[in-house]
C-alpha cells in the first residue's frame, strides 16, 4: 500500500499556489499569522505552511493583528496545550469583528478529534478553515477556497496518514535544519493521543531525505535535526534502518551536527549505540523518555520495557559513549499509580543521574486505553508527587555541568550569548549550552571551547 502523495495531486496544489499568487497579487502583499503549537514535528509541518504560504504572496506577522490569515498549528497531547489553543482563538473572535476578511484556519494534532472539530463547530464560529494533519499539502487549494467562496470548510481526510514530498519549506533557521524522517506512531502507549492524530508509522524514502540533508548542507546547515515520533523504528517497512540512515548522513562531506527526536527505549539497540558511538557527527545527547520506574505501571503504559531494560541500555551508553548526556520524559499520576509505584520512579531517577528531565503531570486523553482505568489519586496528591520528583532531580542534577570544566569540546557558534549578549553561544556535543567570548563574524562556524565554569543551566567558556 502506497502512503505517499502522487505527483499529479502534488501539481495540482502547485497549480493552486499559482492561483492563489495571481489574486494575492492584485491588492497589497497579504500577511499571514502562523503560531505553532506543541512538539519539533509540528514546528516542522509550520515551516510547510509557511513555505506553501510565501509562495502564495504571503509576508508574515510576529502577532494575528492586522493578519488577513491566521493559523494556528496544534497539539493534543495534553489537556493545557489544547487550553491554550481555545484560549487564543477566543482572543481572535475581537480581532475578526474589527476586520471582518481575515481568514482563521485551524490544523494540526486537536482537530484530528472528532469532539474537537465538533467544539470548533459550535462554539468558535469565527474559525473559517479547520483541516487535518494529512490535508497539509493541500493547502493551497484550501487558500484557494477561501478566497473564491467564503464557505466555512471542514476537511479531515481519513486513512492511516500520507507523505507528501516536495512540499515548499520556509525554516525557521538555515542553520539547524530540522528534516522528517517519518510520521505517525505505532506505538500505542495508553496514555497517548499521538497514534490517533499522527496515523500510523511511515517512513520517507532514505534517498529523499539524503537529498533534502545534501540540499540543506549546501545552503550553510551546520545541525541536521532528523524528526519522527519514534526514530528508531525509521525504514522498517523499507528494509533499511535508523542505524543505516546515520551512517549515510555521517558520511556526507563537511562538518556538520546530527541530532534526532524522538527515541522509544524499547527500540534503542545496542547495534544503534554501537552506531551512534562511531558516528562522530552525531550528537552525545540520549534524550529516552522512560515515562516511570515502576516495571507495573510501565506496562500498563504499554511501553515494552522494564525497569532493568532501561539500565542495560543507559549502562551500554555510558560504556560506549564516554562523556553522553542523557534525558528523559517523566509522567507523574498515571491512572492506578501508587504512591509505591511512584518511589520506583524516583528510586529510578537517583540511578541513572539524567542530565535534565522533562517532567509531566498525567493528563486523560479522550479515547487513549488510560482514559478508562479508575483514577483515584486526588489532583493535589499528584501535584505533591510532582514536587517531590522535582526535588530529587534538582538534588541529582545540581553540579551535574561540573564534570564538562576542565574539557574541551567542537562547539557549533549559533549566536549571540543567552547569559550575556556580549557573548557567543553555542552548544557541547551533549546539547548542554555554552557561552563564550568571541568575534560575531564566528557565527556559523564551528570552534573549540574550553569549558571554564558551570552555571546549571550553562556552561561559560574560552575558544582555544
Ligand atoms: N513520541 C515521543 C514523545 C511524544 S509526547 C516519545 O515517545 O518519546 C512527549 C512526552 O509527553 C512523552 O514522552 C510523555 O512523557 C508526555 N506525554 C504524552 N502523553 C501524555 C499525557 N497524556 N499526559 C501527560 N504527559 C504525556
Ligand atoms: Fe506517544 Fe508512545 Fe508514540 Fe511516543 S511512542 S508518540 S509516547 S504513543
Ligand atoms: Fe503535540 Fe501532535 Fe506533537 S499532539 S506533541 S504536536 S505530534
Amino acid at each position: 500500500m502506497t502512503t505517499k502523495v502522487s505527483a499529479e495531486e502534488m501539481a495540482l496544489q502547485r497549480d493552486f499556489i499559482q492561483k492563489v499568487a495571481e489574486i494575492n497579487g492584485k491588492g497589497a502583499p497579504p500577511v499571514a499569522h502562523v503560531h505553532t503549537f506543541g512538539c519539533q514535528q509540528n514546528v516542522s509541518d509550520g515551516e510547510k505552511l509557511k513555505g506553501m504560504l510565501a509562495e502564495m504572496g504571503y509576508g508574515f506577522s510576529e502577532t494575528p493583528d492586522g493578519a488577513d490569515l491566521v493559523i494556528f498549528n496544534t497539539c493534543a497531547v495534553r489537556e493545557n496545550a489544547e487550553d491554550r489553543v481555545f484560549g487564543n482563538l477566543g482572543a481572535l473572535k475581537h480581532e475578526k469583528a474589527r476586520n471582518p476578511k481575515m481568514i482563521i484556519g485551524v490544523c494540526g494534532c486537536m482537530v484530528q478529534q472528532a469532539h474537537i472539530t465538533e467544539k470548533i463547530k459550535r462554539s468558535f464560529p469565527h474559525v473559517d478553515l479547520v483541516f487535518g494533519t494529512n490535508a497539509l499539502h493541500t493547502l493551497p487549494q484550501l487558500i484557494y477556497g477561501q478566497l473564491t467562496e467564503h464557505k466555512r470548510k471542514f476537511f479531515i481526510p481519513e486513512g492511516d496518514g500520507v507523505i507528501a514530498e516536495g512540499v515548499p519549506v520556509r525554516r525557521e533557521s538555515a542553520l539547524k535544519v530540522s528534516v522528517p524522517i517519518m510520521y505517525g506512531c505505532n506505538n500505542f502507549c495508553s496514555y497517548c493521543i499521538v497514534p490517533y492524530v499522527r496515523g500510523r508509522e511511515r517512513s520517507r524514502e532514505l534517498s529523499d531525505i539524503i537529498s533534502e540533508v545534501k540540499d540543506a548542507l549546501k545552503n550553510g546547515a551546520k545541525e541536521i535535526l532528523l524528526l519522527g515520533q519514534n526514530v528508531n523504528s525509521y525504514g522498517k517497512e523499507l528494509n533499511t534502518s535508523f542505524s543505516e540512515l546515520l551512517r549515510r548522513i555521517n558520511a556526507l562531506d563537511g562538518e556538520f551536527k546530527i541530532c534526532y527526536m524522538s527515541s522509544h527505549p524499547k527500540d534503542f539497540s545496542d547495534e544503534l549505540i554501537d552506531t551512534i558511538a562511531e558516528c562522530g557527527k552525531v550528537t552525545r545527547h540520549f534524550h529516552l523518555p522512560v515515562q516511570s520506574g515502576s516495571d507495573r505501571v510501565l506496562k500498563e503504559m504499554n511501553r515494552y520495557y522494564g525497569r532493568e531494560d532501561y539500565f542495560k541500555i543507559i549502562d551500554y551508553i555510558r560504556e560506549k559513549v564516554p562523556n553522553a548526556a542523557i534525558t528523559s520524559d517523566i509522567i507523574v499520576g498515571f491512572p492506578g499509580e501508587t504512591y509505591e509505584d511512584f518511589q520506583e520512579t524516583l528510586s529510578l531517577v537517583e540511578r541513572v543521574k539524567f542530565d535534565s528531565l522533562f517532567t509531566f503531570i498525567y493528563s486523560s486523553r479522550k479515547g487513549t486505553k488510560a482514559a478508562s482505568l479508575p483514577d483515584p489519586i486526588s489532583a493535589e496528591e499528584k501535584g505533591r508527587w510532582f514536587r517531590e520528583l522535582l526535588d530529587v532531580q534538582e538534588k541529582m542534577g545540581e553540579n551535574a555541568y561540573s564534570r564538562y570544566v576542565g574539557g574541551t569540546f567542537r562547539v557549533l557558534c549559533e549566536g549571540v550569548g543567552r547569559t550575556d549578549s556580549a557573548l557567543l553561544t553555542g552548544k557541547t556535543p551533549q546539547d548542554v549550552i555554552v557561552d563564550f567570548e568571541g568575534d560575531k563574524s564566528l557565527i556559523g562556524q564551528f570552534v573549540n571551547v574550553k569549558i571554564e565554569k558551570a552555571l546549571n543551566w550553562a556552561l561559560i567558556g574560552k575558544i582555544v
